[in-house]
């Protein structure tokens, strides 16, 4: 199916140059920057006649008049300097949004290599309490996620737990200095774990024995200490035990929850590649990969630290390994904010050097910070960190203050008004991420988030509500969605905007960047706000654009539940305050 105008008119314009014998490289079309005047543009003739030196109006002209010829366009003109305007003739963008109704896909298309990629985000540390900084790993992970599936991608995403690092030896240490042995730790619970981590980090912040200490634990602990062992086996279970139900409550999902710790047995392994490819070295008593420097000072990966202790890098390193070898990754994707950027650099350039993921892309997307009104990392009112359970808490209030109380709508009761509570509080925290770019960073907006108007999630499902309910009352009316026949220009508008969801989502795919889809997802939501006041469904000059705005609507609706679904928001099927609003 060929719902992508602009895909057609690229085709078609091929055609067209390669008879008139000009490069196809400027066979492309835009969509207009002028509704009124045209749909699409093509500016093509302007570089060509450049290159050649020849009027462009000329070369626009020869390419208009083949273009005019094509069944599908209404007009072509050539105005300014050489602009080509392209307007569609109106039977063919219905027929189109008909051949779009009857889609299961609506007309979007998959990738022509469907690959296996391996998603690398959340990345949250046994016995740390998730905070706001981990919020954008998972929400931008689990819209990527979606979005990489839709478009036929193999998808593997793995949460990869911070569990086998110094903190480790830290809270170990801590639980004995306190009891004297480990016997009583399965008995505590993540708010004691947590409480031991908190008081481990002040003592080690100010006591480098205590520090030496938590890093010979660590080591010990790597090197299969029984007692050790049986001891962190509790804290990683307890921690990913308050992890997961702190992903749940976001609704953003894992395959895999494996952590650092998994890959110790390939660390091994890495290790040996390194001596035998020659490219490691004892410096200082640690086992150290220098790498090359460039324009700035690269440190060398430290693979074995002195005390004996597998390195951060060297644990990265080894689950590229396990990733390439075991799940077949021919693409491995991280999510981090900036502090990550030189690991990443330099686990990158070793996996090269050790040549254990050949051909494989290997790439770290780097978000910009949840920030407060002061522009710095977003806290709680008295500056302490602000934990995810609150942020979802406080999301929750907000929205009840916009909804009916349980039971003062027949068929609401508590758990429902709750469910209802959940999902739009959640749409409220992942829209306001998900419409910034990811490398920006934003201000957590506090009063407007959650608003049923203006740039929010609950907006966009506020829409999808408000169109189901439009679509209740017309079937209650006998009405049908039929043949699309577009009369007023709101009509137009929005069929030629449904028809750029392909295009957006491939967009949104290729530049990783679900700000696009956000965008896209806001103005047709306003788009249809303005069809559905100019143009009745049920007052409509006659039955058969009726059922036409009908479909229409229907259209509308599924194209934005299929793009919050891309961004991980759900959309209830009724908003309550929803209700009393519509025809
Ligand atoms: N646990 C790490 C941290 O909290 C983030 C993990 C990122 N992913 C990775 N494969 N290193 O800083």
């Amino acid at each position: 199916m060929n719902l992508l105008f602009e895909n057609k008119l690229n085709a078609t314009l091929a055609e067209i140059f390669k008879t008139l014998d000009l490069d196809i490289k400027f066979a492309t079309v835009k969509v207009s920057d002028r509704p009124d005047l045209s749909d699409f543009q093509c500016n093509g003739a302007l570089a060509l006649a450049k290159i050649a030196h020849q009027n462009p109006r000329d070369i626009a002209a020869k390419i208009a008049g083949k273009l005019a010829q094509d069944e599908a366009i209404e007009t072509v003109s050539v105005d300014g300097p050489g602009f080509i305007n392209i307007k569609l003739k109106d039977e063919f963008i219905a027929a189109n949004m008909d051949k779009m109704a009857q889609d299961k896909r609506l007309g979007c298309g998959e990738v022509e290599d469907p690959h296996q990629v391996v998603l690398d985000f959340g990345g949250p540390n046994v016995a740390k309490e998730m905070h706001v900084g981990h919020l954008r790993s998972g929400v931008i992970g689990e819209s990527i996620q979606r979005i990489e599936r839709f478009v036929g991608n193999n998808v593997i995403s793995d949460v990869h737990l911070g569990d086998w690092g110094t903190p480790m030896g830290m809270i170990l240490a801590e639980i004995i200095k306190s009891d004297g042995n480990l016997d009583k730790v399965t008995s505590y619970d993540i708010a004691q774990i947590t409480e031991f981590y908190k008081q481990a980090n002040i003592r080690c912040k100010e006591d480098e024995t205590a520090r030496e200490n938590a890093r010979k634990i660590t080591a010990a602990l790597q090197g299969g200490d029984a007692t050790y062992r049986r001891a962190w086996q509790h804290l990683r279970s307890e921690s990913l035990k308050a992890i997961k139900a702190n992903y749940e409550q976001l609704d953003v999902n894992f395959d895999l929850w494996l952590g650092e710790s998994d890959a110790h047995e390939i660390c091994r392994e890495v290790v040996k590649i390194a001596r035998d490819k020659g490219i490691s070295e004892i410096d200082n008593g640690a086992e150290i990969i220098r790498l090359e420097e460039t324009n700035k000072p690269k440190p060398p990966i430290i693979m074995i630290k002195s005390d004996g202790g597998f390195g951060y890098q060297l644990t990265d390193i080894a689950t590229i390994k396990m990733r390439v070898d075991q799940f077949k990754a021919t693409e491995i994707v991280y999510f981090t904010d900036s502090r990550q950027t030189l690991h990443f650099e330099q686990v990158f350039e070793a996996a090269d050097k050790l040549g254990i993921a050949p051909n494989v892309k290997l790439q770290h997307i780097v978000f910009g910070t949840v920030n407060g009104a002061d522009g710095k990392p977003f806290k709680t009112r008295d500056g302490g960190v602000m934990n995810l359970e609150t942020l979802i808490e406080m999301s929750k209030d907000r929205v009840r203050q916009s909804l009916p109380k349980a039971d003062e709508v027949a068929g609401y009761g508590a758990a429902e008004i709750d469910k209802l509570t959940q999902q739009i509080a959640v749409a409220a925290i992942k829209f306001q991420d998900l419409k910034n770019t990811i490398a920006s960073g934003y201000v957590f907006e506090l009063e407007d988030f959650a608003k049923f108007e203006g740039k929010t999630g609950p907006y966009i499902q506020y829409a999808v509500a408000r169109i189901n309910s439009v679509l209740r009352k017309a079937e209650a009316n006998g009405l049908h969605e039929g043949k699309v026949i577009l009369v007023a220009p709101e009509e137009r508008i929005l069929a030629l905007k449904l028809a750029q969801i392909h295009n957006v989502i491939m967009r949104a795919h290729s530049e990783k960047e679900p700000s696009i889809i956000a965008d896209y997802t806001y103005t047709l939501a306003q788009i249809f706000s303005t069809f559905y006041n100019a143009c009745s469904i049920m007052n409509a000059e006659n039955p058969d654009l009726a059922s036409s705005r009908l479909r229409l609507a229907k259209l509308v609706r599924d194209v934005l539940i299929l793009m919050l679904n891309l961004l991980g928001i759900e959309a209830p099927e009724v908003m309550l305050k929803a209700e009393n609003i519509g025809e």
